[in-house]
């Protein structure tokens, strides 16, 4: 098991700091560097949309990943022995078990009992029905940082950002290329994102 070494619920820059000296321990480089862009994306999103809450949306976006690394055996492991919070994830795709775990140890080793960070961790691969402006922030933050991920990709989401109901809009792109791309590849699709695309669907049109 994990040591307990995180007992604070307000998240300082130490936090932060003792954080991402864990990831270092836990992650690759390439997963460490994009956690860090992940976090820098968050902040910029959440002053651009108005989301008062730094360090919150910080921990929340550097921890999206935190279980990343483990191997499937291991979280396989923390799904059975964590049901209380795993029972409710949508498991088709073994690709979105850390997303879960992620939760299970934010929650369980680093105290993190905040429900918006916890649903950001937990959602950012699926998304949830209601999810709101902090975990939509996490979920694209995690899909553009520009540290790892492709810039076209990118610069598509940032456009649609930029619209009128940006948000949404650009959650639901994200949800559109990914389900395409499952079904190009031959893939199955989790069915709770289908119910996210179904309810960011709605959130756009219902504003056109
Ligand atoms: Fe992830
Ligand atoms: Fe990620």
């Amino acid at each position: 098991m994990l040591e307990n070494i995180f007992m604070k619920k307000n998240y300082t820059d130490n936090d932060i700091e003792k954080y991402k000296n864990w990831l270092k321990e836990n992650l690759s480089e390439e997963k460490y560097i994009h956690s860090i862009g992940t976090m820098e994306q968050a902040v910029k999103l959440a002053k651009k949309f108005n989301v008062e809450c730094e360090n919150k949306i910080k921990v929340a976006a550097l921890l999206h990943d935190c279980a990343k690394c483990f191997t499937i055996d291991k979280l396989k492991e923390h799904i059975k022995n964590n049901q209380d919070i795993c029972i409710d994830f949508d498991l088709a795709n073994y690709k979105t078990y850390h997303a879960p775990v992620g939760c299970c140890v934010a929650k369980k080793e680093f105290n993190i009992d905040d429900e918006e960070i916890i649903n950001a961790i937990k959602y950012h691969t699926v998304g949830r029905v209601g999810m709101n402006d902090f975990e939509k922030i996490v979920f694209l933050s995690d899909k553009i940082e520009p540290k790892t991920r492709n810039a076209e990709f990118r610069n598509m989401i940032l456009n649609e950002l930029d619209k009128n109901n940006g948000l949404n809009r650009a959650v639901l792109l994200c949800f559109k290329t990914t389900i395409k791309s499952l079904l190009d590849r031959n893939l199955p699709i989790c069915k709770s994102s289908i119910n996210t695309y179904n309810y960011i669907l709605s959130t756009v049109i219902e504003k056109k």
